[in-house]
C-alpha cells in the first residue's frame, strides 16, 4: 500500500473563490465524540495523530465545526496548529446546532449567536480568522437577508475569509435567492458547499449542482465513503466483517446496507481490482476525478485508514471507469 511520504496531495482550486484547496479535505467529526458507551471514538493524541499524518502527506485543509465533540475538535486542532504555520492550512468551521440547552437563541444563524460564536470558535482555534465558514443547515427562522447581511460583516471584520454552506438538496434555491440578495447589497456570497455525496447517496444530482455550477460554488462532498459503507468491510450476507463505530449511526443500515447499494459495491469493486486500489481509495478517486467536485471530505478513525484513504490521490481512473461508476447506482436517489 502507499504510504504518505509516497503522497503529496495536490491542489486544485475552490470553486471560484481564488483559493486552492488539497484534493482531499481532511475532516474531524469524530474527534471528541462520545460513542453510545460513553467512550471517545478520537482522543486528542489519536486526533492529532490524524491531523500529523495529513499534513505529513501535504495535506492542508482542515474541516471542522463549532459542534464537533462539544468544541473539542476545534481546540485540538487550536493547539496542533499553535506549534505549526497557521498561515499554510486552510481552516473551515461550521455553525447552526445549538450549543446549549434549554437556550433556544443559541441554535440557527441569527445575528445574537452566530457573533457570539465566531468569537468562541476562533479562541478554541487559537486563531483571528477561519478561512471558510459554514453555516451547518439552514435556518428558516432567520431572514436570508438578516443571514447574508451578518456574515457579510463577519468577512468585513476579517474573522472570515469565505462563506459556506453546508445544505442538502431541497434547499438549492435558499442558497441561490440568499446569493442573489447578497449580491443585490455587494455583500459577499455563498462560495463554497458541503453537501453529502457518494456512488450511492446521489442526491444532489441535478439542480443542487447545477445551482452550485452557476454561481460559482465549490462543492466538498461529506461521507464520500458512505460512512464506510465504500471500504469493503461490509459484506451482502454477513454485514460487518471489520470494526465500525460509524455503523452505530442512526440510519445507516437504512441507508447503506440495501441490495442496490450493494449492486453498486460490486462495480466499485471490479474497478478496484482493475486499478489495483482499494475500495475505499477508488471511492474517493472517482470524486477527485468529478468534474462539478472541488474536493471530497475524508474522515478516518485510526490513522491507517486515514494513510488508506490519502492513497486515493495516486490513483488514475480511465473515463471509462469514471463512468462506470457513475453510472453504477440505479438513478439518483434511490433508497435515500
Ligand atoms: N456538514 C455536515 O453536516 C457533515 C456531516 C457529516 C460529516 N461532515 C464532514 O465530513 C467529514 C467526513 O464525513 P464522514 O466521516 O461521514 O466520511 P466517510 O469517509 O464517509 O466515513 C468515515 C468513516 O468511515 C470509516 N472509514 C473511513 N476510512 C476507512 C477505511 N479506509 N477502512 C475502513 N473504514 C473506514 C470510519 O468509521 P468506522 O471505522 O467507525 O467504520 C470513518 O470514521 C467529517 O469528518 C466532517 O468533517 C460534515
Amino acid at each position: 500500500m502507499t504510504t504518505l511520504d509516497e503522497i503529496d496531495l495536490e491542489s486544485v482550486p475552490l470553486g471560484a473563490t481564488g483559493l486552492q484547496t488539497s484534493e482531499l479535505q481532511f475532516g474531524t467529526w469524530r474527534f471528541g465524540r462520545e460513542t453510545a458507551e460513553g467512550n471517545l471514538e478520537i482522543g486528542e493524541d489519536r486526533a492529532h495523530e490524524l491531523l500529523d499524518a495529513y499534513a505529513a502527506a501535504g495535506g492542508r485543509y482542515i474541516d471542522t465545526a463549532d459542534i464537533y465533540g462539544g468544541g473539542a475538535s476545534e481546540k485540538w486542532i487550536g493547539d496542533w496548529l499553535a506549534d505549526r504555520n497557521r498561515d499554510r492550512f486552510t481552516i473551515a468551521s461550521k455553525i447552526f446546532w445549538q450549543i446549549r440547552e434549554g437556550d433556544a437563541n443559541s441554535r440557527g444563524t441569527n445575528r445574537k449567536t452566530v457573533r457570539e460564536r465566531i468569537d468562541a470558535l476562533l479562541e478554541r482555534l487559537g486563531t483571528d480568522h477561519v478561512d471558510v465558514l459554514y453555516i451547518h443547515r439552514w435556518d428558516d427562522q432567520t431572514p436570508a437577508y438578516e443571514l447574508m447581511k451578518t456574515l457579510n460583516g463577519l468577512v468585513e471584520d476579517g474573522k472570515v475569509h469565505y462563506l459556506g454552506t453546508s445544505t442538502l438538496r431541497p434547499n438549492a434555491w435558499k442558497v441561490a435567492r440568499a446569493n442573489e440578495i447578497a449580491r443585490r447589497h455587494g455583500w459577499e456570497p455563498f462560495t463554497v458547499s458541503q453537501p453529502r455525496y457518494n456512488l450511492v447517496d446521489r442526491e444532489i444530482e441535478g439542480d443542487y449542482l447545477e445551482m452550485c455550477e452557476e454561481y460559482g460554488v465549490a462543492v466538498c462532498p461529506w461521507s464520500p465513503l458512505g460512512q464506510g459503507f465504500l471500504t469493503g468491510k461490509y459484506d451482502r450476507e454477513d454485514g460487518l466483517t471489520g470494526e465500525s463505530l460509524a455503523a452505530e449511526s442512526p440510519h445507516f443500515a437504512d441507508n447503506y446496507l440495501t441490495e442496490s447499494a450493494f449492486d453498486t459495491h460490486d462495480v466499485l469493486d471490479a474497478v478496484a481490482d482493475e486499478v489495483d486500489a482499494t475500495p475505499a481509495q477508488t471511492a474517493l478517486a472517482w470524486q477527485i476525478h468529478h468534474d462539478q467536485i472541488a474536493a471530497p471530505i475524508v474522515g478516518a478513525r485510526t490513522v491507517p485508514q486515514l494513510e488508506e484513504n490519502l492513497g486515493a490521490a495516486t490513483v488514475e481512473l480511465s473515463d471509462a471507469q469514471v463512468d462506470r461508476l457513475s453510472e453504477a447506482h440505479d438513478g439518483p436517489y434511490a433508497n435515500l
